[in-house]
């Protein structure tokens, strides 16, 4: 195998090959999605939704994404694996942005940072890829500030937000970001940016006219399933075999038939 890294997939964009990418939170998982050849881990702060329980991504602190991402990294052999900064830990201003950058890379050993946002963040990014720590953009859907924007739905589908889209792609770009992530925004406009930029554009809900893409895995198994957006595509019903596995169990206990004689010492 080759170890993935910021310049084999800006090399996938230039051949064409499109990246896979998709989240993890632990070590059994990671190693699970690394030895499928996935490329790119995220670490997403969507742990807080899919680990912790909680209704959106803001509650997660920077030592809890230290420590999923720190159980990733130790998953993989291969993959390229991203860190999300958490809410509040790179807004303030750049100084803390890039202390918090430098907490995920010592710590936890993953090998880049996301960052939700355009050129409000702007300095914050360039601080941090000043530290020689490369960083991805993400644009469109950007669930840290849900509550500004009061829904989950479609973003840039007005001709004010998608110039705005485009101008900080191209500042990302500028800025020496690696890759921008585009969430849940219309395929023509992903396609465009994709287009105009030389850097890798990975989308989610953002059409196949981007350079790859990104889900949750736990969507991808169909292990959440109350979570129904036009763009996942389930490859798997596991919350369904799941729970017919665990009530097997139940039976099993209840009726005495586990453990048998060859499962005893
Ligand atoms: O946290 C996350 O899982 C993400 C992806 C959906 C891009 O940011
Ligand atoms: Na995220």
């Amino acid at each position: 195998y080759k170890k993935v890294t910021v310049k084999s997939i800006q090399e996938m964009k230039q051949n064409g090959e499109k990246i896979s990418m998709l989240t993890a939170y632990d070590y059994t998982m990671a190693k699970i999605v690394d030895g499928a050849g996935v490329d790119v881990i995220l670490v997403g702060d969507s742990a807080s939704n899919v680990m912790a329980g909680h209704e959106t991504t803001l509650p997660i602190t920077l030592d809890q994404m230290i420590y999923h991402a720190s159980s990733v990294v130790r998953g993989i052999d291969r993959a390229l694996v991203v860190v999300d900064l958490p809410f509040g830990s790179y807004q303030s201003d750049p100084k803390e942005a890039l202390r918090s950058a430098i907490r995920i890379m010592k710590e936890s050993g993953g090998h880049a940072v996301k960052l939700e946002g355009g050129k409000e963040i702007k300095d914050s990014i360039k601080r941090i890829l000043h530290a020689g720590i490369p960083v991805m953009g993400h644009l469109g859907l950007t669930p840290q500030s849900i509550y500004k924007f009061g829904t989950y739905t479609v973003r840039a589908k007005e001709d004010e937000e998608a110039e705005k889209l485009k101008a900080d792609a191209k500042m990302l770009e500028r800025s020496g970001c690696f890759a921008i992530v585009l969430e849940k925004i219309p395929a023509h406009l992903a396609k465009e940016v994709a287009e105009s930029v030389s850097i890798p554009v990975i989308g989610i809900g953002a059409g196949g006219g981007v350079d790859g893409q990104v889900l949750v895995l736990h969507d991808l198994l169909g292990m959440t399933h109350e979570f129904n957006p036009r763009f996942l595509r389930r490859y798997m019903h596991l919350y369904d075999d799941m729970t017919k596995a665990i009530g097997q169990y139940v039976d099993d206990v209840k009726s005495t038939d586990f453990p048998n004689e060859e499962e005893s010492y």
